[in-house]
């Protein structure tokens, strides 16, 4: 038996797999099953609200987990799934309430990754799946990340190498009203916008507990992680430094000459490649066991405006 077969059978039986995608590794579940929905809520720690993505092997499932499907829903599936966009539609009656927290709605996607598709396909149905890492820590970006958040929890761990994109997807609501980004990612707002023949209006839920990726406390290190203005970064390294701190640093350019107490890692000045190594770059920081973890601010330009999410939340969660 295949890897994948092996994957569709446990996830059939009611146990976890975790699987790679394009976005961050997944921590899956057969969608249609209530006990196997409840082992990933335990396994993460995760409260019980929170909804969950459907993951399909393609948009022609759609009509099985959702209702009053637009042409826009159409046009945009057919631009970009299979990859990193979510689509927050009315659900079909039949989903479990465990999938949507209870809500008239449900988070679809067809992720690009060739190993989740074959295990898709092999499963023929859809699979819930949250990022497999604990509730409210760095989403896992290899299988290696995986088996270090969730060890014995999960039955199967299928490896795909390093995620391409790095950062979770795009959620875009089309459950009713104007469409609208709940969650930034790397597919963007022009992107989307262009295929709608309008661009899409942004989330002003951010707080609210239906998108648990919105919470503040999220993608944190254990290390406290502060987010400082390029300009600063340099004052703000050797005020640290002058008291003693242990620091480790993400940003283009080292901020002081080579310190005993700094580690430095180089950022990327290109977003793309900056998101596909984020994690795993908070992730070493982070093991080093500094006092603190100093991020350069991204631009304040449209192309970064997912990674500076995703590092406002982490500074934010590691108060
Ligand atoms: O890239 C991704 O989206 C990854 C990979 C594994 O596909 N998945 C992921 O899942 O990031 P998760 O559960 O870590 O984040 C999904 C977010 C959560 O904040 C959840 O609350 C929100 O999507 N969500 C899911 N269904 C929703 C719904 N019906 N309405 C509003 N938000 C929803
Ligand atoms: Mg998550």
């Amino acid at each position: 038996m295949t890897n994948v077969a092996r994957a569709a059978a446990l996830l059939r039986a009611g146990e976890l797999v975790a699987f790679p995608t394009e976005t961050v590794y997944g921590l899956g579940a057969d969608a249609g099953n209530p006990r196997a929905i409840a082992r990933i809520f335990a396994a993460k720690g995760r409260p019980a609200d929170h909804p969950l993505i459907v993951h399909l092997p393609d948009a022609s499932h759609l009509e099985r987990w959702a209702v009053d499907i637009s042409a826009a829903v159409g046009k945009l599936a057919a631009a970009f799934w299979p990859g990193p966009l979510t689509l927050i539609l009315k659900r079909h009656p039949s989903v479990l309430d465990a999938i949507t927290g209870g809500q008239d709605t449900v988070g679809l996607r067809v992720p690009n990754h060739p190993l989740a598709l074959q295990l898709l396909r092999e499963f023929d149905g859809g699979v819930a799946a949250p990022s497999a890492n604990r509730f409210g820590h760095v989403s896992p970006t290899t299988a290696a990340h995986v088996r270090e958040e969730l060890g014995d929890a999960v039955a199967m761990i299928l490896d795909g190498g390093p995620c391409a994109v790095g950062i979770e997807s795009t959620i875009l609501d089309l459950s009713g009203g104007e469409p609208r980004i709940l969650r930034p990612g790397m597919l963007d707002a022009a992107a989307i916008g262009a295929v709608l023949g309008r661009p899409p209006a942004f989330g002003g839920e951010l707080n609210a507990p239906r998108v648990s990726g919105s919470l503040e406390a999220h993608y944190a290190p254990g290390t406290p992680l502060q987010l400082v203005a390029a300009a600063d970064l340099a004052a703000t390294a050797a005020k640290a430094l002058a008291a003693g701190r242990r620091i480790a640093v993400l940003a283009p350019e080292a901020p002081v000459h080579v310190h005993q107490k700094m580690v430095w890692s180089a950022a990327s000045a290109d977003a793309a490649q900056f998101a596909h190594e984020l994690y795993a770059r908070l992730r070493e920081l982070d093991a080093l066991g500094c006092d603190l973890i100093l991020v350069a601010a991204p631009p304040a330009a449209e192309a970064w405006r997912a990674v500076a999410d995703r590092l406002r939340r982490a500074a934010a969660g590691s108060k």
